[in-house]
C-alpha cells in the first residue's frame, strides 16, 4: 500500500518527500493546541518587534508582519481561521497564515526562534491566565461558603469523625472548614504563577541564537516577571505544568470532599439539605429520585484530574535534556485539568448557593444525648478531677445509658448532680465550645474577620500575581 504524503510542512527543506500521512495522523497536535491561537499571536507580535529592535527586520517588515498577525487574530476571533493540510500544530498554521498575507517579511518571522521556545512561551501565557481564571472561580466557591456560613445563624448539626456522631458543631463553622481549604488553594495557585511567569522566548531551539535579540526585553512586554538563565532548562522546563496539575489535583480531591458530604446531607438518611431543582438530576426509571450527580461528579472527576497529573510526572521523568516530542503531551492533561475544575467550581457554587439547609434535622441529630458525654467529662474536670478518671466515669454513665438503665441525663443528674441537666438542653453543647477556632458561637466571630482578611490579601495577591 503506498502511503499518501502530504507536504508543506516548516521543516520540509532537508528531506526529499513529504510526510507520510501516517506521521501527521500521529504527530499533530492541531487538534488540541489550537486554543493556544491567541497566546501564540501575542508572543509572535513580542517576537517580531524585538526582531525590529535587532535590526533583523526593517520598520516596514516588522509593521507588515505585525498586520498579518492582527488579520490571523480578526480570523480566530471571526471564525473564518481555516487551518490547510500541512499545518501540524498552532504554530505552523499561524505562520504559514502571516507568510500568506505578509510574503517575505512574513517568512522572516521565525528568525532567532524555535517551537522548542515559542511553544514553551505559548503554554506558561496560557497557563497564567487560566491558573489566574480557575483562581477567580475558587474564591467565587469560597465566597458562596462564606455567604451561606453568615446566613446560617446559630444552626449546629453533629461533626463526625469516622463517620460517627462526635460532637454538636455550628453549621457555618463546618461550612467554614472548606471556605480555609480553598483559601490554600488560591494562595498555592498564586504562588505557581509567581514560579512559572518566567518567560523562555529567546532560548531558541536549545542553545540561544547568534542573532543579537534581547530575551529580557520580550520577556517584559509579555508581561512576564523574569527571563530564563539557562536555554537549556527553559525549553524543556515542565515544571509549571506538574504544579499547575498538582494545584487543581488538589483542588478536585477538597471538592470531591465537599461533594461527597453533600451526597450524604442530601440523602433521606441525613436529610440536613435539599437540592435546588435546578442543580438536581431524576432518574429514568425512578420518578421519586432527585440525585446529586453535581457532587458525585465532583467526587468521580477528581481521579481524572490526579490522573493527569500523574501522566504529565511519567512522561517527563525520562527525559533527557532539552526538548523532546514528548513535551507535546502536556498540553491535553493540562488542558483538560483546568476546563474539568472550572466546570466543577461553577456547578458546585451554584449547587451550595440555592440548596435548602434544614437546621431542624441537623439539631435533631446533633442533640442526641451521648453527645453530651465530652461535655460532662470537662464539667468533672473543672471541679477538679483528672480528665482520664473523667473519661471512666462518663463512659460508665453511657454504657448504663445503653444497657437501659436510664436516659444518659437521669443517670448524670443523678451520679454527679443537677448541674449536669444544663449540657441536655438543645444547642447548649455547641455554646460551650469557647476554645478559640472552635466550634462555638464567640470562636466564630473571630474566625470570620480572619476568613475576611485572609480573602482580602488572596484577592491582593491574585491581583499582584
Ligand atoms: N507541537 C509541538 C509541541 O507541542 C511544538 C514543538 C515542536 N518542536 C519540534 N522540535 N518538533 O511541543
Amino acid at each position: 500500500m503506498t502511503e499518501s504524503k502530504s507536504s508543506g510542512a516548516l521543516w520540509h527543506g532537508r528531506f526529499a518527500d513529504g510526510p507520510a500521512a501516517a506521521l501527521m495522523a500521529y504527530t499533530a497536535s492541531l487538534p488540541f493546541d489550537q486554543r493556544l491561537w491567541s497566546v501564540d499571536i501575542d508572543g509572535s507580535m513580542a517576537h517580531v518587534r524585538g526582531l525590529g529592535r535587532a535590526g533583523v527586520l526593517e520598520e516596514a517588515e516588522v509593521s507588515s508582519v505585525l498586520d498579518a498577525l492582527a488579520r490571523v487574530r480578526g480570523e480566530f476571533e471571526n471564525g473564518t481561521f481555516t487551518f490547510a493540510e500541512g499545518d501540524e500544530d498552532i504554530h505552523t498554521a499561524i505562520e504559514r497564515r502571516v507568510t500568506e498575507f505578509a510574503g517575505d517579511a512574513g517568512a522572516r518571522l521565525h528568525t532567532a526562534r524555535s517551537r522548542n521556545d515559542q511553544v514553551a512561551t505559548d503554554l506558561r501565557l496560557w497557563t497564567r491566565a487560566a491558573l489566574r481564571d480557575v483562581a477567580h472561580h475558587v474564591m467565587r466557591l469560597q465566597s458562596v461558603l462564606i455567604a451561606r456560613a453568615e446566613a446560617a445563624g446559630d444552626a449546629y448539626l453533629p461533626g463526625y469523625t469516622h463517620v460517627q456522631r462526635a460532637q454538636p458543631v455550628l453549621l457555618a463553622h463546618h461550612l467554614l472548614a472548606h471556605a480555609w481549604s480553598l483559601s490554600r488553594d488560591v494562595d498555592r495557585l498564586t504562588a505557581t504563577i509567581r514560579r512559572l511567569n518566567v518567560s523562555p522566548l529567546g532560548a531558541g531551539a536549545l542553545a540561544g541564537t547568534s542573532i543579537p535579540i534581547d530575551p529580557a526585553a520580550t520577556a517584559a512586554e509579555l508581561g512576564f516577571t523574569d527571563v530564563f538563565a539557562n536555554s537549556l532548562d527553559a525549553v524543556s522546563d515542565r515544571d509549571f505544568v506538574a504544579e499547575a496539575l498538582f494545584d487543581l489535583a488538589l483542588i478536585g480531591v477538597h471538592l470531591s470532599r465537599l461533594g461527597e458530604e453533600w451526597v450524604l446531607w442530601t440523602s433521606e438518611e441525613f436529610g440536613f439539605a435539599t437540592l435546588d431543582d435546578a442543580y438536581a438530576t431524576g432518574s429514568s426509571m425512578l420518578p421519586q429520585k432527585k440525585n446529586a450527580d453535581i457532587a458525585e461528579l465532583a467526587r468521580g472527576k477528581s481521579g481524572r484530574l490526579i490522573g493527569n497529573l500523574t501522566s504529565v510526572l511519567a512522561m517527563l521523568k525520562g527525559l533527557p535534556l532539552a526538548y523532546n516530542r514528548d513535551l507535546q503531551e502536556d498540553k491535553e492533561p493540562l488542558f483538560d485539568s483546568v476546563d474539568q475544575t472550572v466546570l466543577a467550581l461553577i456547578a458546585l457554587s451554584g449547587m451550595i448557593e440555592t440548596a435548602t439547609f434544614h437546621p431542624a434535622s441537623m439539631a435533631k441529630a446533633a442533640d442526641a444525648e451521648v453527645l453530651v458525654a465530652t461535655d460532662l467529662a470537662e464539667h468533672l474536670v473543672r471541679s477538679g478531677m483528672p480528665f482520664r478518671q473523667a473519661h471512666a466515669v462518663v463512659g460508665q454513665l453511657v454504657r448504663r445509658h445503653l444497657a437501659g438503665e436510664g436516659s444518659l441525663r437521669s443517670l448524670a443528674v443523678e451520679e454527679i448532680g443537677d448541674e449536669c441537666a444544663k449540657y441536655f438542653e438543645p444547642g447548649s453543647a455547641v455554646r460551650m465550645r469557647k476554645s478559640p477556632g472552635g466550634a462555638g458561637p464567640e470562636a466564630l466571630d473571630a474566625q470570620f474577620v480572619r476568613m475576611k482578611a485572609t480573602v482580602a490579601e488572596l484577592e491582593r495577591s491574585l491581583g499582584d500575581s
